[in-house]
């Protein structure tokens, strides 16, 4: 090596590893995608998991009338119930027989039928009983089945409390 040669290699500049434009765009948009994607993605899975974390909550008793109004005569009364079906609360609008039997126990029919589901009534042919205006099924003021259904109307769980009927979730009829 010449004396020539010897002293440019010794004033070559420093090679440093320095960031291509390339690479530093490549880094800049993968980070922005990045973010978005998990922006978009991470409020999803929190939505999809979130009810399976969640707590399960009983059917809430609701309050729906008076004790001292309640008679031997079955009382149609309404109430609303707030629901949780998976990811979607909402309200439902209920719909309850109410009444007293021979001992002064008081019960709630549901008035869906158990044949096909239509809503049936109390009364309407003078029977004393409950009736379905879809295919004539008929059923006793405890809601046995007498005809068209296989099954008695379901039962509302019956909590009373200072004087007030509270309404549950829906049980299998205890009576018939
Ligand atoms: S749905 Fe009530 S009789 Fe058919």
């Amino acid at each position: 090596m010449s004396n020539h040669e010897h002293q440019d290699s010794k004033h070559q500049p420093i090679q440093r590893k320095e960031m291509s434009r390339r690479q530093f765009l490549s880094y800049t948009l993968g980070g922005t995608t990045a973010f978005m994607v998990g922006g978009a993605v991470l409020p999803m899975v929190r939505f999809a998991v979130d009810p399976l974390l969640a707590k399960g909550s009983s059917t809430a008793l609701v309050k729906v009338m008076e004790e001292s109004k309640v008679t031997t005569e079955p009382q149609e009364v309404k109430f609303k119930v707030s629901q949780v079906d998976g990811w979607y609360k909402s309200e439902t609008q209920k719909v309850a027989w109410i009444s007293r039997d021979e001992s002064g126990a008081i019960f709630a029919l549901s008035p869906i039928c158990k044949h096909l589901g239509c809503t049936v009534f109390w009364n309407t042919h003078g029977r004393n009983e409950y009736d379905c205006p879809c295919h004539d099924a008929r059923y006793s003021k405890d809601g046995k089945n007498i005809t068209v259904a296989n099954l008695p109307l379901d039962e509302y769980e019956v909590q009373v409390q200072d004087g007030i009927v509270y309404l549950g979730g829906i049980i299998a009829n205890t009576r018939a």
